[in-house]
């Protein structure tokens, strides 16, 4: 498979997961509202994502989506290290390229460990069934809305929400520019368009999924 093809896999996949956190955000709002709408809200909706037939294909094409992202970004950070290996006294790249686009492979595995820990924290236990504790009865019940509130009580793991959302905005900031340019999009105004568009959204994800943990633990 050539180059370009990779890059395309990974702009792709990775244009269809923005959506899915455009979407999962705007879910996870409803966190925020009081607690007598808010539980039966959240846990309606995570119903639904388990029982309706078309969300679970859409599923299905989320858990791939992140499988090929990962392992064709890895594949790509790994052969363009291995075709310029040596580090030269005058780092000509650092003067037309930004540290994030030159550490992407860092501020990605950043992303995927958050990635491992959140789908262990509450895909499996509410998926899969793995692990008790509360929100969850012996009958197979899942109370998610009392699992998330549970789990953000949690000191440390509201830091590791809230920090880690830094690699994840600058993740999504250079990844989005990068998955316009791959696909063709060369015009230079629209590029600039672009690249605020990239910003924008990168902020509003990050601050968002940043702050509901923040907001839960204090409320
Ligand atoms: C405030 C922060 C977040 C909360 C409270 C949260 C909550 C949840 C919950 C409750 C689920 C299980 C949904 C269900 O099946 O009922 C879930 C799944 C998931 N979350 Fe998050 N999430 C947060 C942030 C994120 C972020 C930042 C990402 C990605 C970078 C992410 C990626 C995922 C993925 C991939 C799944 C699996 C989706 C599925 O199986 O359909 N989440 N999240």
């Amino acid at each position: 498979m050539n180059f370009f093809l990779r890059k395309s896999i990974i702009a792709l996949t990775g244009l269809f997961l923005c959506v899915f956190l455009m979407v999962h955000l705007s879910a996870n709002c409803i966190l925020l509202f009081p607690e007598e709408v808010a539980r039966e809200m959240y846990n309606s909706y995570s119903t639904t994502l388990r029982e309706n037939p078309l969300i679970k294909i859409v599923a299905y094409l989320l858990y791939l989506s992140i499988i090929f992202h990962v392992l064709y970004a890895a594949i790509v950070t790994y052969r363009n290290r291995k075709a310029k290996p040596q580090r030269y006294a005058v780092n000509r790249t650092a003067d037309n390229s930004t540290w994030t686009s030159q550490n992407m492979g860092l501020i990605g595995v950043l992303v995927l460990i958050f990635i491992v820990v959140h789908l262990a924290n509450f895909w499996a236990r509410i998926k899969l069934g793995i692990g008790e504790g509360v929100g969850m009865d012996n009958a197979g019940y899942v109370d998610v809305y009392e699992v998330t509130y549970n789990l953000f009580q949690n000191v440390y793991y509201v830091l590791f929400y809230t920090v880690l959302m830094i690699p994840l905005a600058l993740h999504l900031n250079h990844g989005l520019k990068s998955a316009f340019k791959t696909l063709g999009f060369y015009h230079k105004k629209g590029l600039r368009i672009i690249a605020r568009v990239s910003l924008f959204y990168a902020a509003i994800i990050s601050i968002g999924f940043g702050v509901i943990p923040l907001i839960v633990f204090l409320k």
